[in-house]
């Protein structure tokens, strides 16, 4: 049996109530359907310390368990999916911070950006976008880009139905989904 892609998904929200783990559930539902193997990055549980180490990440020197860990878990993937959300025009500290620990961990990486937010984190992306290239990952296409719509939340600023939030994006998140999975597994295979 061939071995099957890992896609890691990097969920860059860590409130307590948020839309970014609903929507990255969702997605790693699409990740099994293209035929890779989802693997859920919660920066929520995963809980990194502002970026603790002494020397520079491009050193190569992890000495932090929380590094090491981490480190770890990126090495381990042949893709990733980043999901952010759009806050004040960027994306959130806590998804900088998780990036900029590592370095040669995400170098050559095949990854996909979705973003959501009620210009469908455009800015964001945008944003996040640039770090991942300048740090060399393969960024894949345009991402896609979830804009939200008033009637996505109830009166408590919740997500009504993350299925169906998503689901406005199906055929793109889809597509991109497939895309990122299918070059990380070409990449598994020629390794
Ligand atoms: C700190 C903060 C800043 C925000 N700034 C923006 C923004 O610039 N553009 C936007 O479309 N939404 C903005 N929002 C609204 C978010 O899109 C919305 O709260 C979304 O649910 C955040 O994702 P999360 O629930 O996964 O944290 C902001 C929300 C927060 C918490």
């Amino acid at each position: 049996m061939s071995a099957r892609a890992q896609i890691g998904i990097i969920v860059g929200s860590t409130r307590p109530v948020r839309v970014g783990r609903p929507v990255a559930d969702e997605i790693a539902t699409l990740v099994g359907t293209a035929g890779g193997d989802a693997v859920m990055l919660d920066l929520a549980e995963i809980r990194l310390p502002l970026l603790d180490e002494a020397l520079p990440p491009a050193s190569g020197v992890r000495t932090q368990p929380h590094t090491i860990a981490w480190a770890e878990q990126i090495e381990a993937l042949d893709g990733v999916i980043f999901v952010t959300p759009d806050y004040n025009s960027g994306y959130p500290a806590a998804l900088k911070n998780a990036i900029d620990y590592l370095k040669t961990e995400w170098s050559a990486m095949p990854a996909l950006v979705v973003s959501y937010g009620w210009a469908g984190g455009a800015s964001a992306a945008a944003q996040l976008t640039s770090v991942l290239s300048y740090i060399g990952l393969q960024v894949q296409g345009d991402g896609v880009q979830m804009p939200f719509q008033p009637t996505d939340f109830d009166e408590s600023m919740q997500l009504i139905d993350a299925a169906a939030f998503v689901g406005r994006s199906a055929e793109a998140l889809a597509a991109a989904v497939a895309q990122v999975v299918e070059v990380s597994a070409h990449e598994l295979v020629s390794a």
